[in-house]
């Protein structure tokens, strides 16, 4: 039930500290500060891994590749299941599928899945209905157990996705004799806040809706960001189209020169993505560039951020800071919430959007 909540979306982006929270004591052994991954798959044994997934589970997807390749130096290669699954990838069977999807019956992401497993791969299943298709065709399931989502628009999965994702690179991190003990409970004790600063992180609704009501009257939106954040881009521009059906891309900030800096201009609102991590300096002297060509900039930063970011943006919006390992979490709230009052203000049908079905089950 939607409770006090107009649409379910809304509900389900503040049920997400509390969904985390869930996620993650599935994935840790909270007391001893240790991760406690389930299944018996030996990430130590392995040389590749190969997700697939579709829309905002792949999104989640390219989010893990950084944190799994950065942690445990285990190569990732991320992919939109309905490309990989007709372009006959090469398959090593050292090598493990992870298939990502919320509802486990995605066609396309299940067809990926089976060509892999065809091929001797190991498998493993992100997902949310632990009695679907896909659930049941894998070696391991990992469920991100953060109840039935409703909304069309994935966002309590996303973030729980995330999250199991953390937790596995953490695991393929140990396994693979990357992480001294102390290191791993200090990164454990990092995700164990991840609940508390996805809060806080809500708690900037208000301003947010302020910014929607600018948002909401542009024809166009450009989202940057580097590192996960290039990926957060993509969620962000992905969740603005599919709900208040105002055009919108994501890129990664480097891209910027090669082609998106043209479509600058003072209509249309560029939404910066930079926590203060080791990619900050270079996304905050792209937001130099855009606003030099008249953009209007939203900068969604954190509080170290903030104290860096350069003068002359229309608007910064100041998240928790966080240790870059959760900061994909921490940065989710803030873009859904753009993108569902824009929604509102446009008075669009948020949790049905046109054209769109919860469960893609055809290709
Ligand atoms: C976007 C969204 C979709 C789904 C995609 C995959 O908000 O919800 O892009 O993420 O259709 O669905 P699952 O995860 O069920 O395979």
């Amino acid at each position: 039930e939607k409770g006090n909540y107009r649409h379910f979306m809304e509900k389900e982006i503040h049920d997400q500290p509390e969904g985390c929270q869930r996620t993650i004591a599935a994935y840790v052994d909270t007391l001893g500060g240790r991760v406690a991954v389930p299944g018996d798959l030996d990430f130590a044994k392995l040389e590749r891994v190969q997700i697939v997934a579709c829309g905002t589970s792949y999104i989640a997807g390219v989010i893990g590749r950084y944190l799994i390749e950065q942690l445990a130096d285990l190569p990732v290669d991320v992919e939109i299941a309905s490309e990989f699954r007709y372009r006959d990838p090469a398959i090593r069977p050292a090598s493990l599928v992870i298939a990502m999807s919320q509802s486990g019956e995605t066609a396309d992401t299940l067809a990926a899945l089976r060509y892999c497993t065809e091929r001797g791969m190991q498998s493993a299943a992100i997902v949310n209905a632990t009695e679907s298709t896909i659930a049941r065709e894998v070696d391991v399931v990992w469920p991100i157990h953060c109840g039935p989502e409703i909304g069309v628009a994935s966002t309590k999965a996303f973030t729980a996705q995330v999250s199991v994702l953390i937790s596995i690179a953490i695991a393929a991190a140990k396994a693979r004799g990357r992480l001294s003990e102390a290191e791993e409970q200090r990164l454990v004790k990092v995700l164990l806040e991840a609940p508390r600063l996805i809060a806080e992180a809500i708690g900037l609704e208000d301003a947010i809706r302020d910014i929607a009501v600018e948002v909401s009257k542009a024809k166009d939106v450009l989202y940057l960001g580097r590192g996960p954040m290039s990926a957060l881009a993509l969620e962000g521009a992905l969740k603005l189209k599919e709900i208040s059906y105002i055009h919108a891309e994501g890129y990664a900030a480097g891209e910027l020169k090669h082609g998106p800096i043209a479509l600058v201009d003072d209509q249309t609102p560029i939404i910066i993505l930079a926590p203060f991590d080791a990619w900050f300096e270079k996304s905050a002297s792209n937001m130099s560039e855009v606003m030099a060509r008249g953009g209007q900039v939203v900068f969604i930063t954190d509080t170290e951020g903030a104290k860096h970011a350069p003068a002359g943006a229309k608007v910064v919006v100041t998240a928790p800071s966080s240790d870059p390992l959760i900061s994909a979490l921490v940065m989710s709230a803030p873009i859904q919430l753009l993108a569902y009052h824009v929604a509102v203000l446009k008075g669009a049908d948020v949790d049905q959007p046109r054209n769109l079905a919860k469960s893609v089950t055809v290709e």
